[in-house]
């Protein structure tokens, strides 16, 4: 299965990518994850790439293709992938239609009004990448799950998250029409608590 999560910054992608992957034993590919690494290289194109998403803007196109051109073609992408926070613009989705064309695509819709409270109280564990809510977990600094240091993202704050949503909606949500029309999109309640929006993505994936 080659599968697409689509959706707003803090739409639920990473949490509802894990949770797919580990039940259907699938790689998780996490465009957002993968700068991250580059960028605790301490290379100069971390330190640029940095700049780029701290303050709240896409990397360039060319770049994220030739990564994920990369990471699809290695053997454990054999069977298919899930892919979060790529494709983003129509030219990465084209590219993609080239490289490895999605069987289906998830569209997370989330009231964005609520999503800024959702991103800044995102903790996110360095050790094992999992994201949890201070809702759930209270204002804690330690991964409930493996132990590792929780850290706030440095691109979590309401400037940057606010010029994410500005980007998201000029360069990403165009996606939306761009996959409905290829039939290939479904749309899933992001607002439902966690579990609920998983029960229901494995109902569309049956
Ligand atoms: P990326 O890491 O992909 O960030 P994003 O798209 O902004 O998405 P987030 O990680 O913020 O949110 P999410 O949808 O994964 O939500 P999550 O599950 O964590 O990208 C970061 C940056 O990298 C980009 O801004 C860009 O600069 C660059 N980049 C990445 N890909 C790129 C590309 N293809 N092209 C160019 N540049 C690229 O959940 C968020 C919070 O909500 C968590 O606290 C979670 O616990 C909570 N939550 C989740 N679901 C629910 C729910 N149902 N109810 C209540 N709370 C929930």
């Amino acid at each position: 299965m080659k599968l697409i999560l689509l959706g707003a910054p803090g739409s639920g992608k990473g949490t509802q990518a894990t949770k797919i992957c580990e039940k259907y034993n699938l790689p998780h590919i996490s465009t957002g994850d993968i700068f991250r690494e580059i960028i605790k290289s301490g290379s100069e194109l971390g330190n640029k790439i940095k700049a780029i998403i701290d303050a709240g803007n896409l990397c360039p196109d060319e770049l994220t293709m030739q990564i994920v051109k990369d990471r699809l073609s290695k053997a454990d992408c054999a069977n298919g992938y899930v892919l979060d926070g790529f494709p983003r613009t129509i030219v990465q989705a084209k590219a993609l239609q080239e490289i490895s064309a999605p069987d289906i695509v998830l569209n997370l819709d989330v009231d964005l009004e609520k999503i800024e409270r959702r991103i800044t109280g995102r903790r996110s564990c360095t050790k094992c990448a999992k994201s949890f809510h201070i809702d759930f977990i209270g204002n804690v600094m330690t991964c409930p799950v493996c132990g590792g240091e929780l850290t706030v993202r440095a691109d979590d704050n309401p400037t940057s998250v606010k010029e994410r949503l500005n980007v998201y909606k000029n360069q990403t949500e165009p996606l939306i029409n761009y996959y409905g029309e290829m039939g290939s999109l479904v749309t899933v309640d992001g607002d439902k608590d966690i579990d609920k929006v998983f029960s229901n993505i494995v109902e569309i994936l049956k």
